[in-house]
């Protein structure tokens, strides 16, 4: 029998109805259009809105819709990996809340971290149970309601990032479509420059930590852009040359979104024409583990069975990757 691979058998999104747009932050923050637009590549960004909804809240229509499309059950779900920084709450995982609010009653589950590059570690993860025989459906979550961990009197970061939430199905494939390699890679010394000080077990929440914003993500954008435009650049290149794909081979290279300029490093690095880059930041932002599930949904209808595509993340942690698979549909 020839190799089982884990294809992603259908893919779905969901971002929020409010537009939070360059204009609307000019009146929050000293910031304007024109640097926000230069320096990101960002013109608006989507906010969940509503007392007590979290990131579940924007995987519940995600994953519906989904299943819909594939013409499948909840209940035939095996495996929930749900990528993100933002859980509903610390315990317990964002996963099971999920799988109880879909009705997924024979889904097992756990929440990934990875920030940014949560996603490609997913895929990667998921991908291993459906090799492996052991699970036939698996699904691959990837959301953040980014605005409840923003410091909105923060210019330097509140401009980046948006809330929003992918999802694709894994299953097996006998044709050689799938995830076909993965170079995945992490640095813990790169906390110093993207956390969030307080809220953990080493620093709990206090009435001090929240009036000193210690709960908000904290993030040294230059030192974040230096390590990241050179390593999601590199970790690209590396996947496409040890499966011998030259830029022509690439039907698709889909760039994590935390910045224009980190997108076009590493188109420019791998040789990808910009017309074969996917690229929605400037209406998304940077939605952390939603970027490329959101790339996957919008682009759908382009791909062609048997497309070659290169997934590139790179996060705070740091953590970075690149994915290469084959469309299976
Ligand atoms: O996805 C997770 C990983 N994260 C990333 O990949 C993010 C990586 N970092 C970045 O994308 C960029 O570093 C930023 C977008 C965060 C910042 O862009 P930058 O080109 O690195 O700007 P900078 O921090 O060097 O700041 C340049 C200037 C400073 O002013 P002075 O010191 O030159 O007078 C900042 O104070 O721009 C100022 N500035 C702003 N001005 C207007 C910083 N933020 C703003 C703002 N509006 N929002």
């Amino acid at each position: 029998m020839s190799k089982i691979h884990a294809a992603i058998t259908a893919v779905n999104g969901y971002v929020p109805e409010y537009v939070l747009t360059n204009h609307e932050l000019e009146s929050m923050v000293d910031t304007n259009d024109e640097w926000i637009t230069t320096r990101t590549g960002i013109k608006e960004r989507r906010i969940l809105k509503g007392e007590g909804l979290g990131t579940s809240d924007m995987a519940v229509p995600a994953v519906e819709g989904l299943l819909k499309k594939r013409g499948i059950s909840a209940e035939e779900i095996e495996l929930i990996i749900f990528c993100t920084t933002t859980p509903d709450r610390v315990f317990p995982a964002t996963a099971n809340i999920l799988a109880n609010k879909i009705g997924a009653k024979n889904a097992w589950g756990y929440d990934l971290q990875a920030t940014c590059s949560g996603f490609l570690f997913g895929l990667a993860t998921g991908s291993q149970f459906i090799e492996s025989g052991k699970h036939k459906k698996v699904l691959v979550v990837g959301g953040d309601k980014m605005s409840s961990m923003i410091n909105y009197k923060d210019r330097t970061t509140c401009i980046i990032f948006g809330d929003g939430c992918g999802v694709v199905l894994l299953e097996p494939d006998y044709e050689g479509n799938g995830v076909i390699d993965s170079v995945l890679k992490s640095d813990g010394s790169g906390v110093a420059y993207l956390h969030q000080k307080a809220g953990g077990s080493v620093k709990p929440a206090t009435h001090e930590t929240i009036e000193a914003r210690e709960h908000y993500l904290y993030q040294e954008g230059q030192a974040v852009f230096k390590f990241a435009v050179t390593n999601m650049a590199e970790v690209a290149a590396e996947v496409m040359e040890r499966n011998d794909l030259k830029a022509e081979d690439i039907a698709w290279l889909v760039p994590h979104q935390a910045n224009k300029r980190i997108i076009d490093a590493t188109a420019a690095r791998t040789g990808v024409s910009s017309d074969k880059v996917i690229v929605n930041i400037e209406r998304f932002g940077n939605t952390t583990n939603g970027t490329l599930p959101l790339c996957l949904w919008e682009w759908e209808s382009k791909f062609k069975k048997g497309d070659n595509l290169i997934l590139a993340a790179f996060g705070g942690g740091f953590t970075w990757g690149a994915i290469y698979l084959k469309w299976a549909y």
